[in-house]
């Protein structure tokens, strides 16, 4: 499927899964680390509504910037027409700061405490006014196509914010930023169908063939990005539209979106 003009260099990459007993269209968006000069993003975004897809999942780090959160709502504004879940990564809560190119390559981030300075509550709040469900540590239920879908989040694994809630369902769909093992295993746990997650950025500087070489978390390079299966769930880890603003550079690895055929 191709969009329309002013994609820039941004991809939008197309999964099918099968075996679910699900019936949605989803588009996965995550890492988008906006700011204001991120002009062909903005206008990535904007198309993407195009595929009208029946819910979106956003795995967080959408800001990249101290003053991102007004452009990125009017980038976000088509998207939140529609269904949506989301969670927060880091870069949700603290502007970045200036960090070494290649630290993706010396092992994952280190937990700091920076401080919140981005105005975090006005960018939920306007999230969850549109109607997208905030699913950090929280759960949440959706009706789409006759169907009724359970949710369960977390918030940031990164910064060890995560605190799995607990639930039922036969229909589940989980949802964190950062693709931790000990977070994967709690909702595999809950016999999620389906796992979404971003934060790996898909190794973000790769070998040729997108061959990740360190995913910023302990989950296995193999599945730094794409769909995989996690125990029983598929796994689905976006491998993000962008980067640090001081570190924006990605090798064999280009900023993309994806569209899942759940079935
Ligand atoms: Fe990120």
């Amino acid at each position: 499927m191709s969009l329309a003009n002013n994609a820039g260099p941004f991809l939008l990459r197309e999964e099918i899964v099968q075996g679910t007993g699900l019936n949605l269209r989803v588009l996965h968006i995550s890492d988008i680390h906006f700011a204001p000069s991120h002009k062909n993003k903005a206008g990535f975004l904007r198309e993407l509504a195009q595929l009208k897809p029946d819910l979106v999942v956003n795995t967080g780090d959408n800001l990249g910037h101290s003053q991102a959160i007004n452009p990125l709502l009017q980038a976000l504004e088509p998207l939140l027409e529609f269904p949506g879940v989301f969670v927060n990564g880091s870069n949700d809560y603290s502007s970045p700061k200036l960090t070494n190119p290649l630290r993706y390559l010396m092992g994952p981030s280190k937990v700091e405490s920076r401080a919140r300075d981005l105005d975090t509550p006005r960018m939920l709040r306007e999230f969850e006014n549109a109607g997208w469900l905030n699913l950090n540590n929280q759960t949440g239920q959706l009706r789409i196509k006759d169907q009724v879908i359970d949710f369960v989040g977390v918030d940031d694994p990164h910064l060890n914010l995560d605190k799995t809630p607990k639930i039922q369902s036969s229909n589940l769909i989980a949802v964190a930023h950062a693709p931790y093992l000990r977070v994967l295993d709690s909702f595999a746990d809950l016999s999620a169908k389906m796992i979404f997650a971003g934060h790996t950025h898909g190794g973000q500087i790769c070998l040729p063939g997108s061959r990740a070489l360190v995913t910023n978390c302990d989950l296995p390079t193999k599945q730094a990005q794409g769909l995989s299966k996690y125990k029983d769930s598929w796994l689905h880890v976006s491998a993000g539209l962008g980067a640090n603003i001081y570190t924006p550079v990605r090798v064999f690895c280009p900023p993309s979106a994806t569209l899942l055929t759940i079935s």
